[in-house]
């Protein structure tokens, strides 16, 4: 048989998108990868609730975590949030089986991710997490791939679509940033709990992934300092502008002399540079490798296709057979984060 079986949990704005795009798209994707990539199941929390898309096709399966039982899945694309819970059972499940697993979850892998890569190297299984980081834009590809021939000196990246949403409405309107959170929130690109948006944390998640594909280091959520956006006002922005900055919340990475020291905090960046040009919910990445130099990568950091584009990334390369280990280097390999004391700095 070539076709490879996907399951889907979680059908929220993503797992939509990800059927709509498997659906609009059969033909183009059983050519990119080589075989036919078809959806046999699915899983959420309410069976009844009117998505948009039509499901009587798929196999419903009430228990979440045992997704990667059922007849005929080989991949199981996680989207259903949390970083403990369903998320961790049905990871840790779906590469014990030898299967492959494939997720936007930030939170599971910046905390658990150095352990479902171990899993996944023991079971020769599959896990990847392009979605998990700055949406549609293939920023982990970029890393483990195509800067594959450098160093890394210095990552730092607009990782939060809300926050950048905020603090653009905020510069342009004047307004104060609860007043522009509910917009985000019906936009669908705040998380279900929004503190982990304005605190920093979800840029923290993904910093924590970024660290470890660019410079080697166990993601390690925990070590990083983090501050959001909530002591920000719309005059702070106004003054930094005459100053000749905008002020963006960013995650950063950088190597020093003792260690990899990574932060996120609300940052005054030079108009005149690209980051600083970056509105909307978008995301944006800037790399520094010592062979090619700085890099940068813009895009749709949120959202239900673009989050889904990134998802099918990561199925279409299981499908085809590339299968790298999931932070570029084997978990093993993966260093003990030093971490650089903040008075260092
Ligand atoms: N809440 C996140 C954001 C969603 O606003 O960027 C994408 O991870």
């Amino acid at each position: 048989n070539n076709a490879i079986g996907v399951a889907i949990a979680g059908l929220g704005t993503v797992g939509v998108g990800v059927i709509r795009i498997i659906e609009k798209h059969t033909a183009m994707l059983e050519q990119r990868s080589g075989r036919t990539v078809e959806i046999v199941a699915v899983s959420a929390r309410d069976r009844n609730r009117d998505r948009g898309v039509d499901l009587s096709s798929y196999a419903w399966v009430d228990d979440t975590t045992s997704l990667a039982d059922h007849d005929g899945v080989d991949v199981v694309i996680e989207l259903v949030g949390g970083s403990d819970g369903t998320a961790l059972a049905l990871a840790r499940n779906t590469l014990k089986k030898g299967k492959a697993f494939v997720t936007a979850n930030k939170a599971l892998i910046a905390i658990h991710g150095k352990e479902l890569a171990k899993l996944a190297e023991e079971h020769d299984s599959f896990l990847a997490f392009e979605a998990a980081v700055a949406g549609g834009i293939p920023i982990l590809k970029a890393l483990k791939e195509g800067l594959a021939g450098n160093q890394m000196s210095n990552l730092r990246g607009i990782l939060n679509g809300t926050c950048n949403y905020i603090l653009t409405r905020m510069e342009n309107e004047g307004l104060g940033f609860e007043e522009v959170l509910a917009d985000a929130q019906r936009l669908g690109y705040a998380e279900a709990d929004p503190t982990f948006d304005v605190d920093g944390i979800d840029t923290a998640h993904k910093t924590a992934i970024l660290a470890a594909l660019a410079f080697g280091v166990e993601p390690d959520f925990a070590a990083i300092e983090c501050e959001g956006i909530r002591a920000i006002a719309s005059v702070d922005i106004d003054y930094a502008r005459t100053l000749g900055y905008t002020i963006k919340l960013l995650g950063s990475v950088r190597r020093t002399e003792t260690g990899i020291e990574q932060h996120v905090h609300p940052a005054m960046v030079p108009l005149e540079t690209a980051l600083a040009n970056v509105s909307g919910a978008t995301n944006a990445v800037q790399v520094y490798g010592d062979a090619v130099g700085e890099t940068v990568y813009i895009g749709a950091g949120a959202g239900e296709l673009p989050t889904a584009s990134a998802v099918m990334a990561d199925v279409v390369d299981y499908a085809s057979g590339n299968n790298r280990p999931a932070f570029g280097v084997p978990s093993n390999e993966l260093k003990k984060l030093i971490p650089v004391s903040s008075d260092e700095h």
